[in-house]
């Protein structure tokens, strides 16, 4: 339940998210007294399987903190999708591991995969990465400059039985590393899925441009760019006419949204994935 899209008035404030056997309920508010109470006994008579338990996390809160507030926890988390699976944790700082309004682009990778030398930035927990091996990519490099998250990675990969020799990991800053990047491509595809702002490391405006305009370097003749941007202050047209100021030379192929189970009131926000190409073969 994507409240945060607008569509549900009065639970603008609200996110839940459902990985059998948990409950995920993210407030950007104070919760209505009794609320997550509530929740969790209604839907333990409509869920199939039945939930177990129910961890909120308090976004209006410093830090973000999560706590089991119903039921019991399990001993390892998993969202499964499409018949991946993807470790979570609910006690390793804001995010749990998985973005599930990302679901999209990681079909979307799965399929255009087969035999493509993938670079994956800000890789976080590597589930692009999972998405594309699993299609049968030639070889994906992941790159963040968390290396707890790439470690995360790893371990994803290693749940889904994928062969390591065929994913790279790289713990660097995307910014002093495009000599690296060079000499390891040229790359079919490049995805770039960075943050909303985040410190000095990531600054969109500041940022989306420094790194199209490396993409001749990185890019194969005829190549892709997978552009995603899910910051609500600048929205879809901030990343398209970003593209076409510093990357003219790719064209745009499709955009991509979240989809039915993430609708937004305002079609330029939410989750956009810009599919580009560059001219050749
Ligand atoms: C939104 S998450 C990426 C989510 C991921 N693509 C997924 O689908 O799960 C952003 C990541 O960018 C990384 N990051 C931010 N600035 C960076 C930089 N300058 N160089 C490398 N990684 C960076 C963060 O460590 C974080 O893991």
């Amino acid at each position: 339940m994507h409240g945060r899209g607008g569509t549900f008035p009065g639970l603008e404030h609200l996110v839940l998210d459902w990985y059998p056997p948990l409950l995920h309920l993210i407030c950007y508010r104070p919760p209505a007294e009794g609320l997550p109470d509530q929740l969790a006994t209604w839907l333990a008579e409509r869920l199939d399987p039945q939930p177990r338990g129910l961890v909120l996390q308090r976004r209006d809160l410093p830090g973000a903190p999560q706590n089991l507030v119903w039921g019991r926890m399990s001993e390892h988390s998993f969202a499964i999708e499409d018949g991946l699976r993807y470790q979570l944790h609910f006690d390793r700082g804001q995010n749990i591991g998985f973005f599930p309004d990302m679901a999209v682009g990681r079909r979307l990778v799965r399929k255009r995969a087969a035999g493509r030398r993938i670079l994956n930035l800000f890789a976080y927990t590597c589930s692009f990465s999972v998405a594309a091996l699993a299609g049968g990519a030639a070889q994906v490099i992941n790159l963040d400059m968390s290396r707890n998250a790439l470690d995360w990675g790893r371990r994803n990969h290693q749940l889904n039985n994928l062969d390591p020799r065929r994913a790279g990991f790289l713990a660097h800053d995307l910014f002093k590393s495009f000599g690296k990047l060079r000499r390891l491509g040229p790359f079919d595809l490049v995805i770039a899925d960075p943050p909303d702002t985040q410190g000095n490391s990531f600054v969109p405006e500041r940022d989306w441009p420094r790194l199209l305009r490396r993409l001749p370097e990185l890019l194969a003749p005829g190549g892709e760019l997978l552009a995603c941007m899910a910051v609500p202050r600048l929205g879809r047209s901030f990343l398209a006419a970003t593209i076409a100021e510093h990357a003219p030379f790719l064209a745009l192929i499709e955009t991509l949204r979240a989809g039915e189970d993430f609708p937004e009131a305002d079609p330029d926000k939410g989750l956009h994935l810009l599919r580009c190409r560059l001219p050749g073969p």
